[in-house]
């Protein structure tokens, strides 16, 4: 019999390559400086920035460094909670009520670490049930959370939460909240949910930031913060997540495969990379479409000419299509136009050749707020994500196609 750690026959040809949403890559390439200022920033009681955010487009690898930022925080002696913020948390009611639940989660943690006693005694303390039963009937208690501001609602929190973790004898507590581009304050429905939780935050750090957050979304998170705090710059040591530098993405290609026993072709892996602009999603389809599809350890430049039209055609469906279709009917006119020229647009030239559409600046930035495109100097628009223009220009034969499915 085989011994258990024995590979199985079929493992030399293993794919290594994990393209998806927040899914571990199988070598973190071009990330080791960042995480070493990360580390250094856990061992300083009092760091120049308290907090951290992290911006980039979609696919640059943000919610996978975040879940290396928990566990190197967790090794570190760090109590590390993650959350993903959704659309709900807008509102800031829904915002102090996560942020209140995960600061009893990592209270109930310190609490186990400086002794059960205590646990009982703060839970009836800080955690707020919703609704109590009393015999039959069952009773929603009177808080006086909802008179209260809710900055003063999320500080109160976090300050319990600073308290239970200097008792634990550990550095302290880190929130890691990822999609918190999402947490736009808004005048018109009188909702200030990124404001609140910055001031919060600035109140409970005052004396020493044992509780600290990091923050991470799409680059519109930076504007978000700008003008939610004048002084937010203060708070946070901004890191941006771009895509890998050549050599890297040469890394990101080149290792996984070697640990698996396969190679491409160096031609084959330089080619990639040019294509790609080591964006590490692709880099992640790419190679992992073609560890896939070719059934021998060494995968040549010819096979990707073979295979490149199958590739793209899943490309389209697994990662452009969506992107397309959030843009809107008005948002894809201005892509499509952008697609008709080779370089970067003015907002003249899209207004000039969209006559009959009407706030074609809205149009292009709700396009800059999802990260389907950027702007490259100032007045001037290109697409955001690499081969974009190149699955527009097929665009009309695809809808066709998917139309028929
Ligand atoms: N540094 C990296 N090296 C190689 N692949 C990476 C790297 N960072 C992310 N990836 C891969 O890129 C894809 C997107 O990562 P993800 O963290 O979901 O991006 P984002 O949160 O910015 O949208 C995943 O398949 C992931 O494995
Ligand atoms: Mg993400």
């Amino acid at each position: 019999m085989a011994e258990p750690s024995a590979k199985p026959r079929t493992e030399p040809l293993a794919n290594p390559f994990r393209p998806g949403n927040g899914v571990p890559p199988p070598y973190l390439a071009g990330r080791d400086a960042l995480l070493a200022e990360f580390e250094r920033f856990l061992t300083e009681p009092h760091p120049v920035h308290a907090n951290w955010v992290l911006t980039g487009l979609r696919g640059t690898g943000k919610t996978v460094l975040l879940g290396e930022f928990a566990g190197r925080g967790e090794r570190a002696g760090w109590l590390c909670l993650g959350r993903e913020l959704g659309d709900r948390h807008r509102d800031e009611a829904k915002l102090v009520e996560a942020v209140g639940a995960d600061c009893d989660s990592l209270i109930r943690r310190c609490d186990a670490l400086a002794g059960v006693g205590q646990a009982v005694e703060r839970g009836l303390r800080f955690l707020r049930p919703r609704r109590v039963m009393v015999g039959e009937i069952g009773v929603e208690p009177a808080y006086d959370a909802p008179t209260i501001e809710p900055a003063e609602a999320l500080a109160e929190g976090l300050a319990e939460l600073d308290r239970a973790v200097a008792n634990t004898g550990r550095h302290g507590a880190l929130l890691l909240y990822d999609e918190a581009h999402l947490l736009t304050d808004d005048r018109r429905r009188g909702q200030y949910p990124l404001s609140s939780l910055l001031a919060a935050l600035g109140r409970v750090q005052r004396d020493a930031p044992r509780v600290r957050i990091v923050l991470c979304g799409l680059p519109t998170l930076t504007l978000n913060l700008k003008r939610a705090r004048t002084y937010a710059e203060r708070m946070f040591r901004h890191a941006l997540v771009a895509n890998l530098e050549r050599g890297d993405a040469w890394d990101a290609l080149g290792v996984p495969l070697a640990g698996g026993g396969r190679s491409f072709a160096l031609d084959l892996v330089g080619d990639i990379v040019a294509v790609t602009d080591g964006y590490p999603y692709f880099l992640q389809f790419f190679g992992g479409f073609l560890c896939s599809r070719v059934p021998r350890p060494t995968v040549e430049r010819a096979d990707f000419a073979a295979l490149e039209q199958a590739l793209l055609y899943e490309l389209d469906l697994a990662f452009f299509e969506d992107r397309y279709a959030v843009a809107g009917p008005a948002g894809q006119r201005v892509l499509e136009v952008m697609a008709r020229h080779a370089r970067s647009v003015t907002a003249l030239d899209i207004r000039r050749s969209l006559p009959e559409t009407a706030n074609v600046d809205q149009v292009v930035a709700r396009l800059l707020e999802r990260g389907l495109v950027f702007r490259p100097s100032r007045g001037r628009y290109d697409f955001a994500l690499p081969l974009f223009r190149a699955y527009l220009r097929r665009q009309p034969n695809l809808t066709q196609l998917s139309r028929g499915r």
